[in-house]
């Protein structure tokens, strides 16, 4: 499977790779970002199986043993599953992710100690800064969080508008509408009473770019589409 490496935002890199077998015949990928600065980051690690390839993708935009942070926006296998491969290959880097994470699972899973961001706390790159945003069961995941990153306005949505297909890797197209088609096929987000204003809360930091792990990046307004998901979750979701 082929890794596709492009540039979203200024510095800021999107790994694509597309599984046929998933959602077909549309297909489903699965993208990581790197964040490059002074100390860069990776935000996703993949699956472990998928750290041969995806190292190589970083590879081509600076060398792995470069890599200080390594992110994601909650514990699951396409999120986190490569997180110790990633870490041995950077001997530099380290997970950063929210308190609540490192307590429940990350002081013991990473196979070194994790930095535990407060709400609302900057990792500062070095030419870029990651405000970490705790997002608890948005979509999923009692330690869920998002990172926004202040210079470009770029929002790191994890799964949130998920789409099936293989689209470029940054569109102006409508990213609400084939999410909420995705949701009605996975019902991966979890819906509870503060969903919606979560949502909404991310909707005003009025993101200009937002970074998808599944489907097309969304240049643009970045809040319609986040308060768009906030009024269809606050309605019930899809149909069960
Ligand atoms: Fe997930
Ligand atoms: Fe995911």
């Amino acid at each position: 499977m082929e890794t596709k490496v492009s540039e979203i935002a200024a510095g800021i890199y999107r790994l694509s790779t597309l599984v046929p077998d998933i959602a077909p015949p549309a297909g489903f990928t699965f993208n990581q970002f790197l964040i490059d600065g002074d100390e860069p980051m990776l935000f996703h690690c993949g699956h472990r199986q998928a750290f041969p390839a995806l190292a190589e993708a970083v590879a081509h935009v600076t060398p792995v043993e470069r890599l200080r942070w390594i992110g994601f926006g909650h514990v699951e296998a396409d999120e986190s599953g490569a997180m110790n491969q990633w870490l041995a290959a950077a001997p530099n880097a380290q997970v950063a992710h929210g308190a609540l994470g490192c307590d429940i699972s990350l002081n013991d899973m990473a196979d070194r100690p994790p930095r535990a961001l407060a709400q609302g706390e900057v990792l500062d790159l070095g030419g870029k800064r990651m405000r970490w945003l705790a997002t608890p069961h948005v979509p999923h995941g009692w330690e869920a969080g998002v990172f926004y990153e202040e210079t470009t306005g770029t929002l790191f949505c994890g799964d949130l508008l998920t789409h099936v297909g293989d689209g470029p890797a940054l569109t102006e197209a409508d990213v609400l509408g084939p999410a909420i088609a995705a949701e009605a096929m996975f019902h991966a987000m979890c819906m509870t009473p503060a969903t919606g204003q979560i949502l909404r809360e991310l909707a005003d930091l009025a993101p200009r770019t937002l970074a998808l792990m599944h489907g097309s990046s969304f240049a643009g307004d970045g809040a319609a589409p986040l308060r768009g998901l906030a009024e269809f979750c606050e309605a019930g979701g899809p149909p069960a």
